[in-house]
């Protein structure tokens, strides 16, 4: 059963050969050319069937959707729109598929459609196009990981402790839900639980990979995480997958250093490896804007855009810095924002992220120095005592793409921090431990997985970059 994938086959070194192909049908016109794909391009493989020398019964389940295989030769093309073509001798039916009930067809679907049909849309050019994409970026992400040092760190799924102190975390139990043990206050009675404690999700694997860190010095985790957030928007998931560098002996500046390198270097990896997926999803988008009002177009055609952040420096403004420019920007003196800027401190909305990026710098912004009061309790306190050695990471589009630190290496610092947000010390007594036995100045950052699909596909929806998505009131599939 050896076969030849399109992708090989459009290469054209097997011409005059015979060569036998296995895929699905995309169309199939005048009972003559079928259009074929099997995942590994975005591109067909066009099969030229004599259809009177074919069986009626073969000839009726050649719809879109079906599964072949087509043996035959391997021909220069007559016709336009491709160099090659198969000059079809033979079809072997794996499956068909009924035109009356396939969902995916030859015409255009809504992606709101799609995302009820998940199982399915995979099959649909958008779709296949954008998972390779994500395919690559996953392998550029280790590849560029590896290359430089670092050790892939496996974060624990289940966790007892909040890592971002925003206790927004799915619980995570075996005791019964009908009658589960309670304390003498009347309480779910979690010592009795499989792990004899509270355990969740995680939100981040930050907390364990600052321990690895601290010994085999450059570490990144690549796993889910979980948010029990209650964010219906296009920029959310419940579960989503993270990348998180960890560095002993890195301040923030070359923590911001890093984090920069290494998206342009993921970024230049798919333009370099993925130019059919992304040619496609460029034009895709430039169908899709013709309808949207000339201000809600991007400004740029999606590769320029990616060759955009590959070839720019990313601006750096600290967090004061910003809010000066957005309190005196024009959206916050008419009140068009519908958070208003008026005070230092002020937590920032997409809104304003976005503004900055989009329209007053025109490029990537790394955002640093935030104010201690909006941000985790494990970022370092700046010698000011009110701001924190943050960064974010904002991209056009897209709002915040990573969030990061210098994390407090200072022990009491740490504990007074912890003592003031009320963590029990017991709860992170490891956590602290790094502070006691070879502390260091250290640093990391965590990158979004879906936000960098989203930025790179020019998709609009978080949703549609993830293979089934999970998002509030939905985990179908
Ligand atoms: O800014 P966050 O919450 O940072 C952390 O979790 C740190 N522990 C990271 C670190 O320093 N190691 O999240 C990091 C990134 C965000 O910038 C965003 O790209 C993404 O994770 N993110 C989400 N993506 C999809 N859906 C959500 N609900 C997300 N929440 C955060």
């Amino acid at each position: 059963m050896t076969s030849t994938n399109v992708k090989e086959l459009l290469k054209g070194n097997l011409l005059l050969q015979e060569v036998t192909v296995n895929g699905w049908v995309k169309t199939f016109r005048s009972n003559r050319f079928i259009a074929l794909n099997d995942g590994s391009t975005i591109n067909n493989i066009q099969c030229v069937v004599d259809f009177e020398s074919l069986e009626e019964g073969i000839l009726k389940q050649i719809n879109t959707g079906a599964a072949l295989r087509i043996i035959g030769t391997l021909v220069e093309s007559q016709g336009k729109g491709q160099n090659v073509e198969i000059q079809v001798k033979e079809i072997i039916v794996h499956g068909g598929a009924d035109p009356e009930t396939y969902p995916i067809q030859p015409k255009r679907h809504s992606l709101e459609f799609l995302r009820e049909k998940a199982h399915l849309r995979i099959r649909t050019n958008t779709f296949s196009a954008v998972m390779r994409v994500r395919s690559a970026l996953s392998f550029a992400i280790h590849q560029y990981f590896q290359q430089n040092g670092f050790y892939n760190f496996h974060a624990p799924i289940i966790t007892g402790s909040d890592a971002e102190g925003a206790g927004e975390m799915f619980r995570v139990t075996a005791l019964s839900d009908k009658k589960p043990p309670l304390t003498d206050a009347g309480e779910v009675d979690y010592k009795e639980d499989f792990f004899g404690k509270e355990t969740n999700l995680t939100v981040s694997g930050q907390l364990e990979a600052e321990t690895y860190a601290m010994a085999l010095g450059k570490v990144y985790t690549f796993g889910p995480t979980f948010r029990a957030e209650n964010s219906n928007t296009s920029r959310h998931l419940a579960e989503f997958w993270m990348i998180e560098p960890e560095m002993a002996f890195y301040d923030l500046d070359a923590n911001m250093d890093l984090a920069e390198d290494f998206i342009k270097n993921v970024i230049a990896y798919i333009l370099e490896n993925c130019q059919d997926d992304l040619h496609f999803l460029e034009k895709r988008l430039l169908d899709e804007e013709k309808s949207k009002p000339q201000t809600d177009r991007s400004p740029m055609p999606l590769i320029e855009k990616l060759k955009f952040v590959t070839d720019n420096s990313f601006k750096r403004v600290s967090y004061t810095e910003a809010i000066d420019i957005l309190r005196n920007s024009k959206p916050n003196k008419k009140k068009k924002f519908q958070y208003l800027i008026d005070e230092w401190g002020a937590d920032l909305q997409s809104e304003h992220e976005r503004f900055l990026v989009e329209k007053h710098f025109k490029c990537p912004v790394i955002l640093f120095d935030y104010p201690a009061k909006i941000k985790a309790f494990y970022m370092r306190l700046n010698e000011d005592g009110k701001t924190v050695r943050a960064m974010d990471i904002l991209f056009p589009g897209i709002g915040e793409i990573v969030g990061g630190s210098q994390r407090e290496e200072r022990l009491d610092v740490l504990k007074e921090k912890m003592a003031a947000l009320g963590i029990p010390e017991e709860e992170l007594w490891w956590y602290l431990d790094l502070r006691k036995f070879g502390s260091a100045v250290h640093s990391g950052f965590g990158l979004g997985f879906e936000r960098l699909v989203l930025f790179a596909t020019g998709m609009g929806n978080i949703r549609d970059v993830i293979p089934f998505p999970r998002t509030p009131q939905n985990a179908e599939f």
